[in-house]
């Protein structure tokens, strides 16, 4: 490779000499963001209780190329122990954290009525979705504010800003994941750590196929806004590394909605037809 060249592959590799660690990494959005962050050059740590998948997962990217490394740690990201232990293995086996990306997240039963939802489900979903993202921005905290540097990333969904999409619980929790990024962006803004998240329509993985019944093609045919294109989660994971990377070194508190244009239609009452 010339010099010329060299410099401009160093040049696009946007996460050289970072360190971040992705919940939910295991699978989907998490897992391609995963390789995505590593071929742009970041260390890292993959953090789920899909121990099988996460390992092989971890071990496929180290495997890519020479200067890949990946690790993978369980962490149920309920627990506080959990996520405390994920972001010190980071700091302890690559030696800082930059990115932290909080991305678990599950669907819940999908019931629709309220009267019918039990208040266990309804936890169940706040808990990973909500309170998961809490102590993964806590704990990314703890480490980033004495280095006065850092990106905290957490997905959202369409569901975080409409209503009548998803469950009472998943709505709700992905509702107040926007909150908490506004509100902690406006806290940690003062160590030059900037909080943001990112909201996606819907992407084949398994999350969503359980859910919506999808088949491959998804619910995009009947009710995308964008035609001719069709959300992967690559375009999560490229707005994730936007994020995530210097390139957004002034984007603070925001919610990067990918979703072709749907949040911001209704398809019941347009004058385009
Ligand atoms: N797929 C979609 O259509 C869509 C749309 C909008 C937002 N999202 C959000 O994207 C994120 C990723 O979901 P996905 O679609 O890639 O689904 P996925 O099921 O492929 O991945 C979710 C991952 O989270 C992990 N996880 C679940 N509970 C956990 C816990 N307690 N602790 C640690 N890890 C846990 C799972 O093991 C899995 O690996 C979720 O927050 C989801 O709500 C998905």
């Amino acid at each position: 490779m010339g010099s010329a060249s060299m410099l401009a592959s160093v040049a696009m590799r946007r996460l050289e000499g970072k360190v971040a660690l992705i919940t939910g990494g295991a699978s989907g959005i998490g897992e391609c963001t995963a390789r995505l962050f590593s071929q742009h050059g970041a260390k890292v740590v993959i953090a789920d209780i899909q121990d099988d998948l996460g390992l092989s997962v971890s071990k496929s990217i180290t495997d890519s190329s020479s200067s890949s490394s990946a690790s993978y740690v369980h962490c149920d990201v309920t627990k506080e122990k959990d996520i405390e232990n994920a972001v010190d293995t980071a700091v302890s086996k690559y030696g800082k954290l930059d990115i932290m990306f909080n991305n678990a997240g599950v669907v819940g039963v999908n019931k629709t009525s309220i009267i019918e939802n039990k208040k266990s489900e309804f936890e169940e979903v706040i808990n990973v979705n909500l309170i998961g993202v809490f102590l993964g921005t806590k704990h990314a905290a703890r480490v980033m504010v004495p280095a006065r540097r850092g990106s905290i990333i957490s997905t959202a969904s369409v569901c975080g800003c409409t209503g009548g999409v998803a469950s009472h619980a998943y709505t709700s929790s992905k509702h107040a994941v926007v909150g908490l990024t506004k509100n902690t962006a406006v806290e940690l803004g003062r160590y030059g750590i900037r909080v943001n998240c990112v909201s996606p329509y819907v992407v084949a993985t398994p999350l969503a196929k359980d859910f919506f019944r999808l088949d491959d093609e998804g619910v995009h045919g009947i009710y995308s806004n964008l035609k001719g294109a069709k959300l992967e989660p690559e375009d999560v994971a490229n707005a994730a590394l936007y994020l995530a990377s210097d390139q957004s070194k002034y984007v603070s508190g925001h919610n990067l909605v990918v979703d072709g244009g749907f949040t911001i239609t209704n398809s019941g009452f347009t004058v385009f037809g």
